[in-house]
């Protein structure tokens, strides 16, 4: 096998804390590409058992670093994409997720404390991957996501905090798996979602900021769940998200001429296939994996 990381390079080092999470969006960016055999699968795989903390039950974001469940979400949907669920102990996973539920249906991270409703998705989405969403108070994790609608029909990270497009995506995601999609209100949050396109194309995610190839995923997935990605210029946003591509590597950047990676590629590609792009794999917009794999697992499909 030839050697395919640089440690010499910084962007080696930057990302060494969320490796797992890096694994991930490589993996699932060849998957939407119909590539995945252009990566071994063996010595990713290994990487994941060696992040595993068996007294915890969780994954961390690399060999020796601590468990997280971001990154066990990561760990669970990189085995899922190789149908190698089999390898995670599911009832240790689950005890480790809901461990981590607070008595108001929220969730913290890790040992650290930090309640957001990214956490809250990464739980679900961990479980419902697992078939162990019987393991949390599904109920109480839907209340609290819907305790942090704003009037603008967004989500923020906790109640009471403005809306931003990525926690937007987990908290519909969240609601779309915990039942609770009658807490959206799916015309205002459609017209502040379709509001993030700005004139070249590309999509921000709150007012006044830059586009940013990430919020074609976490923007799309969204409006996908809610139907409403016909509000948007599509042609627009695939044209921006296609000049973002650097023609000698073959990466995404956030934006035109900025430097590429692996996060912004995933998402570059998983959002050209939710606006129906050719030859590309559907990334499920609710469990962030590839569509086959969701049917593989037999989950609903939460989307239009
Ligand atoms: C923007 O972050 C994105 C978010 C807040 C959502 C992150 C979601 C997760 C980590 C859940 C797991 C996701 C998947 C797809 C499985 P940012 O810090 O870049 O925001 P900024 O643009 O405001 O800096
Ligand atoms: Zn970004």
């Amino acid at each position: 096998m030839g050697c395919y990381v640089n440690r010499n390079e910084f962007e080696y080092w930057v990302t060494e804390h969320l490796r797992m999470s890096g694994v991930y969006w490589a993996v699932a960016g060849l998957a939407g590409l119909d590539a995945l055999d252009q990566l071994p699968s063996a010595p990713l795989l290994e990487f994941v058992d060696k992040c595993y903390d068996a007294q915890i039950g969780g994954y961390a974001g690399n060999v020796g670093h601590d468990v997280h469940l971001l990154y066990t979400l990561s760990a669970v949907q990189i085995a899922a994409i190789y149908d190698e669920l089999d390898r995670i102990d599911a009832d240790a996973v689950a005890a480790y997720v809901a461990s981590l539920q607070q008595a108001d249906g929220s969730f913290v991270g890790d040992k650290w404390g930090e309640v957001d409703t990214r956490f809250s998705y990464c739980a679900l989405c961990t479980l419902a991957l697992l078939g162990r969403l019987d393991a949390i108070d599904v109920d109480a994790a839907v209340a609290f996501v819907a305790s942090c609608r704003n009037f603008d029909g967004g989500f923020g990270a906790v109640p009471g905090a403005e809306s931003h497009a990525g926690q937007v995506f987990c908290c519909v995601a969240a609601l779309a798996i915990g039942g609770g999609m009658a807490h959206v209100d799916q015309d205002l949050l459609g017209w502040w979602l379709a509001e993030r396109q700005v004139p070249i194309g590309g999509l921000n995610g709150r007012p006044e900021k830059l586009p940013d190839v990430c919020y074609s995923w976490w923007i799309l997935s969204a409006t996908s769940i809610l139907d409403r990605t016909h509000w948007m210029d599509a042609g627009k946003l695939r044209d921006y998200i296609l000049s973002c591509q650097d023609w000698e590597t073959g990466g995404i950047a956030d934006r035109p001429g900025d430097w590429v990676d692996v996060f912004h590629t995933f998402f570059g590609i998983a959002g050209l296939a939710l606006l129906g792009c050719g030859g590309l794999t559907l990334i499920d917009p609710v469990y962030a994996l590839p569509e086959a794999v969701v049917l593989r697992l037999g989950l609903p499909r939460l989307f239009s």
